[in-house]
């Protein structure tokens, strides 16, 4: 048998399980371990990266596969500008090239791209103006909202909003008691995006890394230790099956009892 039908014959049988009544509408990933996968293979970071990148497409394919309409990826955070110059210029690089190339794909297979983060602060201007041409160009595609994470930070979103309710407020355009946990999002990034139902972390560590801080307080976290470059459909659906198996309870009590 050869490697490609043991593939998927495997994909199959992790299909056969999959409830379709109980699929996340919007799935997060924190994309880590790209570090580690290349320094196991002897590799540089910036190979890492790149093959980082070829992980992308594939979760991409692969929500699109699956329906899910919403997949959101933390691709550079605000702490990350603590690393070595040249490798924070070459992921400012890999991600102008990775938009330029994948446009075209973006397009015809109806994902919006959407970018969450300080997009205005540090940011090379080359980047900046290729993130809005995606942005425009494939704003009217509804297939799979794919949100990247860039120059994103979970405090700076919180601080940024309350920036902007303070600024309403003091203008007098805000009342301060009509702000609810149910209106808040409004002054989030991801106005108009739903919450994630589920956030998969590659690589193993177990913390959030500041990501998504306000929008993932009722996700279901999956800490998996594989390297993102090695992730692949069948372990999203893995994790999917993972997130099938819990009960999301939102404090209350269970349908079965205590
Ligand atoms: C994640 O991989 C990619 C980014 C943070 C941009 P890392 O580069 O953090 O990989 P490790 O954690 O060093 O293995
Ligand atoms: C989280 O990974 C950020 C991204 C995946 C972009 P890090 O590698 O930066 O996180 P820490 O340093 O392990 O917390
Ligand atoms: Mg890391």
């Amino acid at each position: 048998m050869s490697t490609h039908t043991q593939i998927s014959a495997e994909e199959q049988r992790l299909l056969a399980q999959l409830n379709r009544e109980r699929m996340p509408t919007h799935i997060a990933i924190i994309m880590d371990g790209n570090g580690r996968w290349a320094q196991e293979r002897g590799l540089s970071v910036h190979q890492g990266h790149q093959a980082g990148r070829e992980a992308v497409k594939r979760t991409i394919t692969a929500c699109l596969q699956l329906g899910i309409p919403y997949l959101t990826v933390y691709a550079f955070s605000t702490e990350n500008w603590r690393r070595p110059a040249s490798e924070v210029n070459f992921l400012m690089k890999l991600l102008e090239q990775a938009l330029e190339e994948e446009l075209d794909e973006l397009k015809r297979s109806g994902v919006r791209v959407r970018v969450i983060g300080r997009l205005h602060e540090r940011l090379p201007e080359t980047l900046v103006r290729k993130v809005q041409r995606v942005i425009e160009e494939t704003k009217h595609n509804r297939k799979l909202t794919f949100t990247v994470a860039l120059n994103y930070g979970g405090r700076a979103e919180i601080i940024d909003a309350a920036r902007k309710v303070a600024l309403e407020a003091a203008a007098g355009r805000l009342d301060p008691f009509s702000i609810t946990e149910e209106n808040f999002h409004e002054f989030l990034y991801t106005n108009g995006t739903p919450d994630p139902d589920l956030v998969i972390r590659t690589g193993g560590e177990m913390r959030l890394s500041n990501f998504l801080l306000w929008q993932l307080a009722y996700a279901e976290f999956i800490s998996i230790p594989t390297y993102w470059p090695d992730f692949d459909k069948n372990e999203l659906l893995r994790a999917l099956l993972e997130y099938q198996r819990r009960e999301r309870r939102f404090g209350g009590r269970s349908a079965k009892g205590p």
